[in-house]
């Protein structure tokens, strides 16, 4: 199993309803993060993973805590920003205060940073792991109001999944 590809079935989603896309979407992470050591093979495909689950997406990716600021890590999507300072943006206020953010209209969040114009409503989840802050899961979408409570528990479960397998320190 180590090393191989996971097969998503694009037909097969399609005739999921939205709970059961998001279960399965679960159980394709937990194939890719029990199969393979790799955190940077995990997280690529983590975030490759969401974006072929969710509808509506134009971003979803990881920013990483370093040197006091946040630095892009693995993502899908178009380029996005470098660099983060904590306490800015969607992302940089979910790292400092420890707390999702789930913004219906990206627009009428104060400071929020616009790296790609397209982006209407976003979802950022911290990853924090024995009280620290790893960094964050960043989702957005061109639509507003993408991101309910139901996106939300399932990304919650998505997190705690990556971080029952990964070892951030070592990134
Ligand atoms: N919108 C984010 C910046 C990152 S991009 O969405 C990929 C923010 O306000 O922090």
């Amino acid at each position: 199993m180590l090393g191989e590809i996971i097969l998503i079935k694009l037909d097969v989603i399609k005739k999921m309803t939205t709970e059961e896309k998001y279960k399965y979407m679960l159980i394709l992470l937990e194939g890719q993060l029990s199969s393979e050591k790799d955190i940077y093979a995990n997280i690529s495909n983590a975030s490759a993973i969401i974006y072929a689950i969710f509808d509506k997406l134009n971003w979803s990716g990881f920013y990483f805590v370093k040197s006091e600021e946040l630095v892009l890590g693995p993502f899908q999507g178009l380029p996005a920003c470098n660099r983060i300072a904590i306490g800015k943006g969607v992302c940089g206020t979910a790292v400092a205060t420890k707390k999702i953010q789930r913004i219906d209209n990206v627009h009428d969040f104060p400071g929020h940073i616009a790296c790609d114009s397209a982006s209407n409503s976003e979802i950022v989840i911290p990853i924090i792991k024995d009280d620290v802050v790893y960094g964050v899961l960043d989702i957005d979408s061109y639509d507003f109001n993408t991101f309910t409570e139901l996106e939300e528990k399932y990304l919650i479960k998505f997190v705690d999944k990556l971080n029952k397998y990964i070892d951030w320190s070592q990134l």
